[in-house]
């Protein structure tokens, strides 16, 4: 099986995405935002493209079933009910809500994946619950691809040492092939181990957000399994897989 990293979106051919579960990593912040959301109760989250998108997609909706989210340059978005700090995302907040969202890189990438059999958010946050499906796919010889969210079409450390982790702890195999930049993530992932402070510390993106006073959420982004659960891309929104949706 292929066991493969893309440090940004655009490196990833669909041909390296048909019929894998694929993994999104946007440890600052979509992904850490999305798995808190469901992991408090929100009902689901609609990805989309732009703010515009989510004012009509909003349409279709009681306006008190939905929440209107997003950033634009880490800020939230005027005239929205949230931004994108993941502890915004209560279970005060959001439970039982649809949570319509747009971010610059995470639900950019999400939305780009082609063919995949199953697109999982991934995170720290959530990191045991979406290796547990990765381990699943492992046994089966699923091949997988961890996408990078980046930043704006870059690198970024933060999301390449979240992949790396995952890589890291899928039990090494005569059959599990991996390209450089798997093996590269891990080479970060073990400069850095538990010590995910220092990553945020010393990436541009979590040093911007520090300097714009999101300086909580890259505590709450470290907090490795504060949220248990495995968000699940079909039919153009993310739900919460549980029993009723086991792989
Ligand atoms: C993104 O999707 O680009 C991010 O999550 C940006 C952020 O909110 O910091």
């Amino acid at each position: 099986m292929r066991l493969d990293v893309f440090f940004t979106p655009n490196q990833v051919k669909p041909v390296e995405t048909a019929g894998r579960l694929v993994l999104i990593v946007d440890v600052l912040r979509a992904s850490t935002t999305v798995a808190t959301a469901l992991g408090n109760g929100a009902k689901t989250v609609i990805p989309v493209e732009g703010a515009d998108e989510v004012i009509s997609r909003s349409k279709e909706f009681a306006r008190s079933q939905i929440l209107l989210a997003g950033e634009q340059k880490m800020h939230p978005i005027a005239g929205f009910d949230i931004g994108n700090s993941p502890q915004s995302f209560t279970a005060a907040v959001v439970e039982g809500k649809t949570i319509l969202i747009t971010t610059t890189n995470g639900t950019r990438t999400l939305l780009g994946v082609q063919n995949a059999r199953d697109i999982v958010i991934a995170s720290y946050v959530n990191f045991s619950a979406v290796l547990a499906l990765m381990k699943v796919a492992a046994s089966s010889s699923t091949d997988v691809a961890i996408i990078c969210a980046g930043e704006e079409g870059s690198f970024t450390l933060e999301d390449s040492a979240c992949a790396g982790r995952y890589v890291r702890a899928i039990p090494k195999r005569a059959d599990i092939q991996t390209n450089d930049a798997a093996a590269a993530s891990v080479l970060i992932e073990k400069k850095y181990g538990d010590n995910i402070a220092k990553v945020f510390k010393e990436s541009a993106h979590g040093q911007a957000l520090a300097s714009a006073g999101f300086g909580d959420d890259l505590t709450a982004a470290a907090q490795v399994d504060s949220y248990p659960v495995v968000p699940i891309y079909q039919d153009r929104q993310i739900t919460k897989l549980g029993p009723e949706r086991a792989r």
